[in-house]
């Protein structure tokens, strides 16, 4: 099965990826992610990237799409995948699909997780997170059971995310509406949308994700 997650900024794509990865064995591609990386790294990418970054903005179409047409020729044949920060634009979204039909796979599923800009700005501006292992934390709904501490490795680095800052943030939804809300009829117009209340705690984001999924592909037993 290889899916796409649509939604804006905060909406809870990286982590319903991550579950919907584990539950099916699909490989996950977080272009965020990777990008996050390469500035770690202090790659030529990664210095290429990071202004661009911090500011909310995107990173331009040729950058990321020879991203991804790496990870898709060296991913494992026969293995699904679910895309979570990918495709952005319309030109990624075609880009996709020559990659797609020239590695003979195709798109089962684009899943829309749909929230209110109140509850995005809410997430976004009281989210930190673990440098060493990644957990993510929030201000007022997610303390580590020990303060400055995180509750997975122990580590005491914990971060805020450059572009959570508010004027990054309101940048990056306003970046989402007019450039990778086209995305909703591009897909729309094929009938593989379909759309989750992304409003409902994280477990049930996650039901209704698999609710949708089992109706494509019922997990074995
Ligand atoms: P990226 O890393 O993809 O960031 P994003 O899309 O802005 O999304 P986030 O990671 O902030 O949020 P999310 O939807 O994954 O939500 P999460 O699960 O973390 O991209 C960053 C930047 O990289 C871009 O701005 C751009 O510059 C560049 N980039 C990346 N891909 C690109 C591309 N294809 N083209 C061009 N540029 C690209 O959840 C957020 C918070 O909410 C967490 O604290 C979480 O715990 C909490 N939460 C999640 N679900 C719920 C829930 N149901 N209820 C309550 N809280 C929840």
């Amino acid at each position: 099965m290889n899916l796409v997650l649509l939604g804006p900024p905060g909406s809870g794509k990286g982590t319903q990826a991550k579950r919907v990865a584990q539950r099916r064995d699909l490989q996950h591609l977080a272009t965020g992610d990777m990008l996050r990386a390469a500035i770690e790294s202090g790659s030529a990418l990664g210095r290429s990237v990071r202004a661009i970054m911090d500011s909310g903005a995107l990173v331009p179409d040729d950058t990321i799409i020879a991203l991804i047409r790496g990870w898709i020729r060296r991913r494992a044949s026969g293995s699904g995948f679910i895309l979570d920060g990918f495709p952005r634009t319309v030109a990624q979204a075609q880009a996709l699909d020559h990659l797609l039909t020239e590695t003979g796979a195709e798109l089962d599923v684009v899943i829309e997780l749909e929230v209110d800009e109140t509850a995005l700005i809410d997430r976004l501006s009281g989210r930190f997170s673990c440098a060493n292992c990644g957990a993510s934390y929030h201000q007022r709904t997610h303390q580590p059971q020990v303060e400055g501490v995180c509750d997975i490795c122990g580590s005491n680095d914990l971060v805020c995310r450059p572009d959570d800052r508010p004027e990054a943030v309101r940048t990056r939804l306003e970046v989402y509406r007019r450039q990778t809300a086209p995305l909703l009829p591009y897909y729309g117009t094929r009938h593989i949308l379909q759309k989750v209340n992304g409003m409902a705690g994280i477990d049930a984001v996650t039901s209704q994700i698999e609710t949708i999924l089992n109706a494509v592909m019922p997990l074995p037993g």
